[in-house]
């Protein structure tokens, strides 16, 4: 732990793949005396005859004094159980994980989100989730006949991949797929159509409660995530938009989030909430912005989850 000069206590930044995120966080921690040291979950384990019954490489036979959840690679039910199970165990050890894993757990199942949200009596469209093909179908039929079709999810999709418009789309008839592509679950979201040609949604980036950025992304395709050629422009962050974001993210308890929401004419404020991503990047959203994403999430962790006040130099009880 004692560097030959400055001693300088370790954040992990868990990740399956490094890159700008990563750079990005380590400066902003390094700025605050900190060493960021990237770990790949994968490579993470449980080990009760280590110290702390953990063992995360880079750490050494410690635990590091925080850890912010970059990336979580794809993997087994067993694997993710696991992965998920150490960021609980940090949790339990007292080492503040920025986002917990509860609040991960939560964001990455689209049909839990869906709940949460309307259950704090945030605008999103409404949604189900269930396992049988025949009560889908009913569903899809009393929805065409309001005039309305539906968005076929994967439970635990992202980047747009994977997502079906279904019943009625654009005047036809479009069935629900076999839903063993889907994991025999089928999540249905009711379809927002868009204002004009060249639809857009926004990308709110909130950090400790607070919405820091926005962004909008226009396509001529429906689908606009960034990884599907999206196009990312710097948007005002009104009172609405900064007010509903900041909802979604608290609803989920999350201490940094990524909301996708949808403008509807047919909502309260003129937005509808589609997602809340509790691992978001945000390479798009600070290049269309200018804001610097990983000091706000640096600075959140720091002063909210450490006590660490801004400007002061960690000390070695590894309070500020
Ligand atoms: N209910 C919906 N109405 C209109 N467009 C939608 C809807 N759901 C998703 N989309 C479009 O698809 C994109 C991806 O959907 P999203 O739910 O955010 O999943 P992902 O996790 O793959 O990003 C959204 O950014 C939006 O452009
Ligand atoms: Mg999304």
């Amino acid at each position: 732990m004692i560097a030959a000069g400055r001693w300088q206590p370790r954040v992990a930044i868990l990740t399956d793949e490094t890159g700008w995120h990563t750079r990005k966080l380590r400066e902003a921690l390094a700025r605050r005396g900190f060493d960021g040291r990237c770990a790949d979950l994968a490579d993470c384990r449980f080990d009760s005859r280590s110290p702390t019954g953990l063992v995360i490489p880079g750490f050494g036979r410690e635990l590091p004094v925080a850890a912010i959840v970059r990336g979580i690679a794809g993997g087994s039910l067993e694997q993710i159980t696991k992965r998920l199970g150490i960021l609980h165990a940090l949790r339990e050890s007292g080492v503040p994980v920025y986002n917990d894993a509860r609040a991960i757990e939560r964001s990455v199942d689209k049909a839990m989100t869906s709940f949460l949200l309307a259950r704090a009596a945030v605008d999103t469209p409404p949604a189900w989730a269930l396992e049988s093909a025949a009560q889908a179908r009913r569903i899809l039929i009393r929805e065409a006949a309001a005039g309305h079709c539906l968005v076929l999810k994967p439970l635990f999709g992202s980047q747009g991949r994977g997502l079906v418009r279904v019943g009625l789309v654009d005047g036809e008839s479009v069935p629900l797929p076999d839903l063993a592509g889907f994991g025999g679950l089928a999540y249905l979201q009711r379809y927002v159509p868009p204002p004009s040609a060249v639809g857009y949604d926004w990308r709110v980036m909130v950090v400790g409660g607070r919405a820091i950025a926005a962004m909008q992304r226009h396509s001529r395709h429906w689908i606009r995530n960034v990884a599907r050629g999206a196009r990312g422009v710097a948007a005002p962050l009104t009172p609405p938009l900064a007010e509903i974001a900041e909802a979604a993210a608290a609803a989920l308890g999350m201490d940094y989030a990524g909301v996708d929401l949808l403008p509807d004419a047919g909502a309260r404020a003129g937005l509808r909430v589609m997602e809340v991503n509790g691992v978001a990047a945000w390479r798009a959203l600070q290049r269309a912005c200018g804001v610097d994403i990983a000091a706000a999430i640096v600075d959140d962790l720091l002063g909210r989850r450490l006590g660490i006040a801004p400007g002061a130099s960690p000390r070695r009880d590894g309070a500020g």
